[in-house]
């Protein structure tokens, strides 16, 4: 089946990356919407092609580039980043370039050799912020961002044509055919995909990313050119910088309510709804048992309030909730938010105390700790209402 045309997506630069319409998970991460892969290759005399795909989409990568040059032609190939689903067609490409070297930073090269030991078979170029890369017609600079989200991590950025190439930065998952944010009429959606990404990838990196900024600011950047869903020019490329800064500065909290629970009787679910019925914020709502991490994270992401729910069973939370806790510890999600604590027992009422001890752990000021046996009466009603005062 022949394959869309490739794109121009910048000057001198097309779009030879592609498209994943079935993922639905992304090492853990629910990916609803699909995602892309996306490669760019940068004609000079020195062609040089940035960032590659995953390994499945190898021959559909050779084929993009073969529309728009030779393969002999490529003569370098940045990897901004070693994780699979930007490098995996790297092997299989090296294979088909017959002059070609793989320019990236040394902690890259050093991954990419773990992943993939036969690249030892080709040149590296090893570059760093202080050595650009010099093209016929065009400079590519290094941006090292470690830790954004690997420590190998890092954005190219071609002043002739004030591109930044982010790789997983500024991405979103999301498969479609459009390659712009500003080609797509629904662009508050796209900044939400941005978001639960940043809220499920980058969490726990808002330093790394204040850094970065600060970097980027010091460029003249007309369009972001991302590893994964669209990219960002015009006006909309605002949008994405005072949406990673607002983050970086932990200014995106709000005065906004994360519930997330497991009800086995149905008790424990009753609590939530009180909460969700007696709260003057915004409010999100998770029932653990329907809901999946990825969306928890997503409204954890600019939540200043949590709450977490269970009932006691064999001595224990339940593991939906012990889950959740853990995951949103892992991405920096819990640290600094006011929470409540809510859960029923019928013999021995411990949920609440271990859930306690865990959120303390990850950084959150537990606010209210309310237990109920089995069921709710007036006075747990009571409770549960005293205890949304405090959220302000
Ligand atoms: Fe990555
Ligand atoms: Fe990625």
């Amino acid at each position: 089946m022949p394959l869309a045309s490739t794109e121009i997506v910048a000057p001198d630069v097309f779009w030879v990356g592609s498209i994943d319409w079935s993922v639905r998970v992304f090492h853990g991460y629910h990916t609803d919407e699909g995602t892309s892969y996306n490669a760019y290759l940068l004609m000079d005399e020195d062609v040089t092609l940035i960032d590659t795909v995953k390994q499945q989409f190898s021959q559909e990568l050779v084929e993009r580039i073969t529309q728009v040059t030779s393969l002999d032609s490529v003569k370098y190939i940045i990897m901004n980043h070693a994780e699979n689903d930007h490098s995996g067609a790297l092997p299989y490409l090296m294979s088909l370039l017959k002059n070609a070297s793989i320019v990236t930073n040394k902690i890259c090269m050093e991954h990419l050799l773990l992943l993939y030991p036969e690249l030892n078979l080709y040149p590296f170029k090893i570059v760093n912020n202080s050595t650009p890369l010099v093209l016929k017609s065009h400079t590519i600079q290094f941006l090292q961002v470690p830790m954004l989200h690997w420590p190998d991590s890092m954005f190219s950025y071609c002043p002739e044509i004030s591109t930044l190439f982010s790789n997983d930065g500024f991405g979103q998952h999301i498969a479609c055919s459009e390659r712009f944010v500003d080609q797509i009429s629904l662009q508050d959606h796209l900044l939400n995909l941005m978001r639960e990404y940043t809220a499920n990838i980058l969490g726990p990196f808002q330093h790394p990313l204040q850094t970065a900024l600060q970097h980027a600011s010091n460029l003249t950047i007309h369009t972001i050119l991302t590893g994964h869903g669209c990219s960002w020019r015009g006006g909309t490329l605002q949008l994405a910088l005072a949406e990673y800064d607002l983050f970086s500065k932990n200014a995106q909290l709000k005065k906004k309510l994360t519930v997330m629970f497991q009800s086995l009787n149905g008790s424990v679910k009753q609590a939530a709804q009180i909460i969700a019925n007696g709260t003057t914020n915004q409010v999100k709502i998770h029932d653990l048992q329907v809901s999946d991490f990825t969306k928890c994270a997503l409204n954890c992401y600019d939540s200043e309030f949590l709450a977490f729910g269970s009932p006691t069973v064999y001595e224990q939370m339940t593991p939906l909730v012990e889950g959740i806790i853990q995951y949103l510890k892992g991405l920096h999600l819990i640290k600094g938010r006011k929470v409540i604590l809510f859960g029923s027992f019928c013999w021995l009422d411990k949920a609440v105390n271990q859930m306690k001890k865990m959120v303390e752990q990850a950084g959150g000021v537990v606010i209210a700790e309310i237990t109920f046996k089995m069921a709710i009466d007036n006075k747990t009603n009571q409770q549960i209402l005293e205890s949304l005062k405090l959220l302000v």
